[in-house]
């Protein structure tokens, strides 16, 4: 049976990163009402919907991803009234909003925690303890067990050690969580992005982790305790999972998840099986066969979430596109990617074509996950120089510098020194000069967005990869009743053969403007353009 669309598959979504996005009180720290204070310029662009990165409660060892109290704001970001009125703005301007909902862990400063640790009677079983330790390694490096003092036993965190796991057999727990949810729910959020929502399921002993053999019944259980007959969009953040379990979770029949975030065109610049630190160059062919396997699999199945970038994977432009030819990639890139099924994601930064950072002293990074990484490999024995080509290229910072306004100091970020260095190329790269400038990523992505939405294709069309061995070029076919389009993407520095002959057609959006297709047999360096087959 054919999946129905609702509002949310439709909707654009506008991932914002509150520490880097803008700064109201100038203290180098984005906050509340730097996001409420530019809403404008996100609804201009064409978003229907944003989603906040945690603003809860935090010590921010994992930048808000470790939560001490689920029903409080961080002060650093502002205070309840203050998302309200965000909440409320939103509202007013047409636009809804999501929140991050991180409920695999806490943070070890989280009551919960603290009473588990002395071993209190009804928060014992909070979290997953064990009198021995297993060999499970942690994602951010090292054990995924840490000894406590006070309790004579180890914890588990898939995390940081500052964020314990939480023992969702425990019917309590579960409990105390979905009314937090409700709680949420009540103040008129529109509804959740769930962190890292695969693990919850696990079997830590069986060491089955993501996709582990609760996850079904759990992620059911929180559906009918909060999310059902309720008008709001849960995306779960899955990394863990394959594509056929990502569209099962997805798939309406059984309505855990409105959508997925699945990460199966992400790692492709890894070596597979060592980590996200072993550097390999994209291989465009597997790119394309993956992305042909999700759209395929997805399709009148489950529903996915479009991403290339987000706070955890450096920005995309310099890891999938090209230095020499900056804007044209940034084009192509979201072109390749929102030509597809599913709910586009825009990461801040990415519609101005902000790139990544490459800092030097290791000590100018933040990122709890870098600094863990570089202290492990030094300890193995790797060199400084090796450690940082990765670092340069994965760490999580370079999506993470702050948001570039205008050309003036700090980037109109702050005008206080931010908590993280701006990237140095502020001054060419940002809002005001995008505006201001009709050829610029901000207006391209404008109209694209726009596109979409005037064309019933792109929501419900299917995908039909061409040339799939072709190393230069991912191009595809969406089709949709008698409809026909064809998305071609270049990922080539050269002018490449592309064969248009057997066929007419009318461009609806380019990177290049002045390109007369008529007699032409090639495409030019980073070429991106959707055609209308036909007359
Ligand atoms: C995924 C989040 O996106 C990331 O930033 C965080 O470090 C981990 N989950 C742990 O919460």
């Amino acid at each position: 049976m054919e999946k129905k669309i609702k509002w949310f598959n439709q909707a654009v979504v506008y991932q914002i990163y509150p520490l880097s996005f803008k700064d109201s009180n100038d203290d180098g720290i984005g906050d509340i009402n730097g996001i409420t204070s530019k809403l404008s310029y996100i609804k201009s662009l064409g978003v229907d919907v944003i989603w906040l990165s945690p603003v809860y409660q935090s010590p921010m060892k994992d930048n808000g991803y470790d939560i001490s109290d689920y029903k409080k704001i961080n002060p650093i970001f502002g205070n309840m009234n203050d998302l309200k009125n965000l909440i409320k703005n939103t509202h007013a301007k047409g636009m809804k909003i999501i929140m991050d909902l991180v409920i695999n862990h806490t943070s070890d400063q989280h009551s919960w925690f603290k009473k588990s640790q002395q071993n209190d009677l009804a928060y014992r079983d909070y979290y997953i303890w064990r009198d021995e330790p297993t060999d499970v390694s942690s994602i951010f490096g090292g054990s995924a067990w840490t000894y406590c003092e006070k309790r004579k036993q180890y914890y588990f965190h898939l995390f940081a050690k500052e964020q314990p796991d939480l023992n969702w057999h425990n019917p309590k727990l579960r409990n105390e969580l979905y009314q937090m949810i409700n709680e949420w729910l009540s103040l008129g959020i529109d509804g959740f992005r769930l962190d890292v929502i695969d693990l919850i399921g696990k079997d830590v002993d069986d060491k089955k982790f993501a996709n582990g053999p609760y996850l079904k019944k759990y992620l059911k259980e929180l559906y009918t305790a909060c999310f059902a007959g309720k008008d709001i969009m849960t995306v779960g953040e899955m990394p863990g999972i394959s594509i056929e379990r990502a569209s099962e979770l997805t798939n309406e029949h059984e309505p855990y998840l409105n959508m997925a975030f699945q990460f199966s065109h992400i790692s492709l610049d890894e070596i597979k099986g060592q980590g996200k630190w072993a550097l390999k160059d994209l291989d465009l062919i597997e790119l394309k066969q993956t992305f042909n396997h999700v759209q395929q699999t997805f399709y009148k199945k489950g529903w996915n979430a479009l991403f290339l970038s987000n706070h955890d994977q450096p920005r995309v432009l310099f890891r999938y596109g090209s230095k020499k030819y900056p804007q044209a990639s940034a084009k192509m890139l979201a072109t390749m990617i929102y030509g597809m099924q599913g709910t586009p994601f825009i990461y801040q930064g990415e519609e101005i074509g902000m790139t990544g950072i490459a800092f030097k002293d290791i000590n100018n990074y933040q990122d709890i996950e870098t600094k863990q990484i570089y202290d492990i490999l030094i300890k193995k024995g790797f060199k400084h120089q090796d450690i940082m080509r990765s670092i340069h290229k994965k760490s999580r910072d370079n999506s993470r510098t702050p948001f570039q306004w205008d050309e003036s100091t700090y980037g109109g970020f702050s005008r206080h020194k931010p908590w993280l260095q701006v990237n140095e190329n502020y001054k060419s790269i940002n809002a005001k000069n995008n505006i201001e400038n009709e050829n610029s990523v901000f207006h391209y992505y404008k109209k694209l967005l726009k596109l979409r939405k005037e064309h019933d294709v792109f929501t419900y069309g299917d995908f039909q990869i061409l040339e799939l061995d072709n190393p230069n070029h991912f191009s595809y076919y969406r089709t949709f009743e008698d409809e026909k389009y064809l998305v071609i993407c270049s990922f080539s520095e050269k002018e490449q053969p592309f064969n248009f002959s057997h066929q007419k057609f009318r461009v609806l959006i380019s990177n290049y403007n002045d390109i007369d297709f008529e007699y032409r047999q090639t495409i030019p360096p980073y070429y991106a353009g959707i055609l209308k087959i036909g007359d």
